[in-house]
């Protein structure tokens, strides 16, 4: 196997070289690009001074022509070995570099660097994109002002688009050009360029100070009618930013791009973003509701980023969480605002408690300030990003929302224009609210997630009562030395009412500081035991164990007011129930307490009220969540035991259902606006317990929602209802006929491969295999390889696991076949296989089979290659 090497954080140095302008410019062809650079470079007076001048270039690069003011560099001036380019001549403090390079987009399959998608132009340069486009001291810690000269067939590639401002442009009969500059300076990652025949959306947005800002969203001809919720949810954005955190945009045009091929989700690249179509195109006739928040929440992410990233961005990639962190965290406020705060927080938890921890307890389990990597692409992680976020989020907790703000202000003013770290943001939020946070910054630095156990008693005698709470963290790998955490906890008492009680601080509720091993909270003056309610809007990323009875949690359920503790009392409810049944195999057919029915009777009755709220308690808890809390994962008998419940709170409630079901439907047209995607929203819920029925009666009602809604979010939820029961003639035929309707729009095949792919009827496989045949299907673009296999891999648990570890041995198949084509994508499709440890002897032996095969397969990339090694150890 390859030889990769470890990256330290703890070896970092400053640049030897700083660029202060880039001058590129591009001759675009398919197979053969020509790049020449011209850079304007000095040496750093805060480096040694005896350094030599090393570039990045990727091996894919064709040198060309390289020379040092105007002098070409002899053959033995330089040397090129592994992505590093030295430079052996003399230089002076300050020269200027030309570098010509040729490159090949058609023949770049990694869609890193420059690409083409769909005959278009794009580029990728996060994180470390741009070496395959010229020689560059491509780190994030260099930041230049670019100008970007970009010269194409004018019939063929009518835009030209790069970062900052069109300056300049000309043409002749076949070939036109344009000149872009960026005037501030940037690293190499945020460089974009786009060239091809595209349309675009038009509007403007005026800035608190007065500056008028134009807006441009491209995208192809077809897609035209599918850029407006992009558009509006973008000038929210600018206005929300504005008013939240008084930063206003700073260019004169904001560009999004959005294109087919993409690795991620979008891209921030100054001035220009380049967005996954996923993230950007929304139409109400090919949209669900959920791709709607998606792309308003992605929009709002990425323009955020042009604080939180461009202006201020990171000295080196060990500091990502400095800007994904903190961006995450501003536009799940965002999406807060705009939206219901308590259903946001819902979701970010429940991603955050099934996938993050799930990662912070495998093999790739790392700190939110990850120590050293080999391939940094392997470093876009849920941790990075989601837990990131809560220690953003638990800073404006300790802080208050005022002191935080002050923070980010003293953050943007102080380091604009400059690379920083996280421990720059910390000390920020330390100097204005005079707090000492060396042990809060133990979140950065220490991996895994951190189990809570609380235990309590009360004093009937001296009406106290007392919590003690003890934190401590499991060892990950590489980390067995855990410190205690500085947690903060927010908590309530309730007494037998239901009223909260007033704590010492004179309030309803409290933040609690926990930063020892064991802290003890004492409150007075209690006059009777009081049910606590803790952790309430998840107020730390932690595991909490308290011995709840089921009437405390049925209580909580009824009485508190925080949206989210309020939810998670109906989750663990359901929990416990779930653990017992999975622990007889799943399929019981005891009869549900009766508690529990009423429990749900009642959230059915009150489910109007807050129509997505409820959608979310009638939903119970998912596998993957079930997964994550179980010692040994017992696929089928999570799939099990959480079918029959669902059957059984089906009949049980059949009549509810069906009447809310139809309180919920809606004469009038579609509108995506909130209150109507929650009603959708539980309406679809309600149409999901009734098909678990299986009978005919509700099988017509799907049909019929199916072909006279107006919209995907309807249309699609009575598909998929219809797919994942028993009726699987109709369902061939439904299926049919949206392949018909719809085949000529790839995101909503997406849709469509991605719901037979997760179908957990058996035979699975063989399915999924003849999906990868399908005409819809592309095996080199990375929506379809999601929707296909990592669907069938992560969601279609009880077929991928299946013990004649066929499932386990196709996505080898899958990982050896793709590293070659695309390495990024192959290492994150991985992940399932690397989770070995979790599952029981049988299936961890055939899963470790196969991570060999891959092994031994050949020559790997250093993506797949870290990832497997640290599997394997
Ligand atoms: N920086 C992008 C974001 O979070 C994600 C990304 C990383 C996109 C790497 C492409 C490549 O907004
Ligand atoms: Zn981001």
């Amino acid at each position: 196997m390859s030889q990769k090497s470890v990256i330290y954080l703890k070896d970092y140095t400053v640049p030897a070289f700083l660029v202060e302008t880039v001058d590129l410019r591009f001759e675009l062809d398919a197979t053969a690009t020509c790049v020449e650079s011209v850079l304007r470079m000095r040496r750093n007076p805060k480096a040694s001074p005896d350094q030599p001048l090393c570039l990045f270039g990727h091996d894919s690069l064709e040198l060309l022509s390289l020379s040092i003011d105007g002098v070409r560099v002899p053959d033995n001036g330089w040397l090129r070995q592994d992505e590093v380019l030295r430079l052996n001549v003399s230089l002076n403090d300050t020269f200027e570099l030309r570098c010509v390079t040729k490159i090949n987009p058609e023949a770049n399959t990694a869609l890193e660097g420059l690409y083409l998608s769909d005959g278009m132009f794009c580029t990728q340069c996060e994180a470390e994109g741009f070496r395959r486009i010229t020689f560059y001291p491509d780190r994030p810690d260099v930041m230049a002002v670019f100008t970007t000269t970009l010269i194409a067939n004018k019939n063929q590639y009518p835009v030209l688009l790069s970062n900052g401002n069109p300056v300049a442009q000309g043409s002749d009969e076949t070939s036109h050009w344009v000149t872009w500059q960026d005037p501030f300076p940037k690293p190499a990652y945020l460089f974009a360029l786009v060239a091809g025949d595209l349309s675009c959306a038009e509007d403007t947005f005026t800035t608190q100070s007065g500056r008028a800002v134009k807006l441009q969203i491209y995208a192809e001809a077809k897609d035209l009618d599918k850029l407006g919720h992009a558009m509006e949810s973008l000038k929210q954005s600018m206005r929300w930013d504005e008013r939240v955190y008084g930063r206003e945009y700073d260019l004169d045009i904001y560009m999004i791009v959005a294109v087919d091929f993409f690795n991620m989700g979008a891209m921030e690249n100054k001035g220009l973003n380049i967005f996954n179509t996923s993230c950007v195109l929304a139409h109400p006739r090919t949209t669900t509701d959920a791709a709607f928040q998606r792309v308003e929440s992605v929009v709002a992410h990425e323009y955020f980023h042009n604080w939180s990233g461009n202006r201020v961005t990171c000295r080196d990639w060990f500091q990502l969480s400095l800007k994904e962190g903190f961006t995450v965290f501003r536009d799940q406020c965002f999406s807060a605002d705009m939206h219901s705060a308590a259903v946001k927080r819902v979701e970010d938890v429940t991603l955050l408690r099934t996938a993050q921890f799930a990662e912070d307890a495998g093999p790739m389990s790392h700190p939110v300030r990850p120590a050293s990597f080999i391939e940094i692409s392997n470093f876009y992680t849920l941790t990075v990003y989601e837990k990131g976020a809560e220690i953003v989020r638990m800073l404006h907790t300790l802080l208050g929302e005022k002191v935080f703000r002050q923070g980010t202000d003293l953050y943007f003013d102080r380091h604009d224009g400059q690379a920083v770290t996280t421990d720059d943001f910390v000390a920020c939020m330390e100097a204005v609210s005079q707090r000492d946070l060396t042990q809060f910054k133990r979140w950065y630095s220490q991996a895994g997630t951190p189990r809570l156990d609380v235990v309590d008693e009360y004093n009937a005698d001296q009406k106290t009562y007392t919590l003690r709470f003890t934190q401590s963290t499991p060892p990950t790998p590489g980390q067995t030395d855990k410190q205690p955490l500085h947690i903060p906890m927010s908590l309530a008492l309730f007494d037998s009412t239901g009223q909260a009680i007033p704590l010492a601080n004179g309030q309803l509720s409290q933040l609690v500081e926990l930063t020892d091993e064991e802290t003890i909270f004492v409150v007075k003056g209690v006059l009777e035991k009081p049910t606590p309610s803790l952790l309430r809007g998840f107020s730390a990323p932690v595991k909490l164990f308290y011995p709840y009875t089921e009437e405390q949690l049925s209580f909580l359920l009824t009485h508190e007011t925080d949206g989210f503790a309020r939810w998670d009392a109906g989750q663990q409810l359901a929990v416990r129930l779930l653990q017992a049944r999975i622990l007889k195999g799943g399929e019981v057919d005891d009869a549900l307490p009766e508690a529990f029915v009423s429990a749900w009777q009642v959230l059915l009755e009150r489910a109007s009220d807050d129509p997505a709220m409820a959608s979310l308690l009638l939903t119970l808890p998912t596998e993957a969540y079930l997964s994550e809390i179980s010692t040994v994962i017992d696929v089928d008998a999570i799939f099990n035991a959480r079918r029959t419940m669902r059957r059984q709170l089906a009949q049980a409630l059949e009549a509810q259902w069906l009447t809310l079901y139809n309180e919920m439907g809606s004469e009038e047209s579609y509108r995506p606006d909130s209150s109507e995607m929650a009603r959708r929203s539980l309406k679809n819920t309600c149409l999901g317990y009734l098909m678990a029925l299986d009978s005919p009666t509700y099988l017509a009602l799907a049909e019929q929602q199916f072909s006279e809604s107006d919209n995907m979010t309807e249309q699609f939820a009575a598909l998929s209802t219809v797919v994942y029961s028993v009726f699987t003639d109709s369902a061939r035929e439904m299926l049919d006929e949206f392949l018909n309707q719809w085949q000529h729009e790839s995101l909503v095949m997406n849709q469509w491969l991605a719901l037979q792919a997760a179908d957990p009827k058996s035979g699975a496989l063989s399915r999924v295999k003849a999906l990868l045949e399908h005409p819809v299907y592309d095996s080199r673009n990375p929506n379809k390889l999601r929707a296909v296999i990592s669907t069938f891999c992560n969601q279609n648990t009880v077929n991928f696991h299946g013990l004649d570890g066929e499932g386990y041995r196709f996505l080898a198949d899958k990982i050896i076949e793709l590293d070659k084509q695309n390495p990024q994508v192959a290492s994150r499709l991985l992940t399932p296989l690397t989770r070995w440890k979790r599952y029981d002897s049988q299936r961890q032996a055939l899963m470790r089979a196969q991570l060999q095969r891959i092994i031994e397969s050949g020559d790997l990339s250093g993506d797949v290659y870290e990832v497997l090694s640290k599997s394997m150890a």
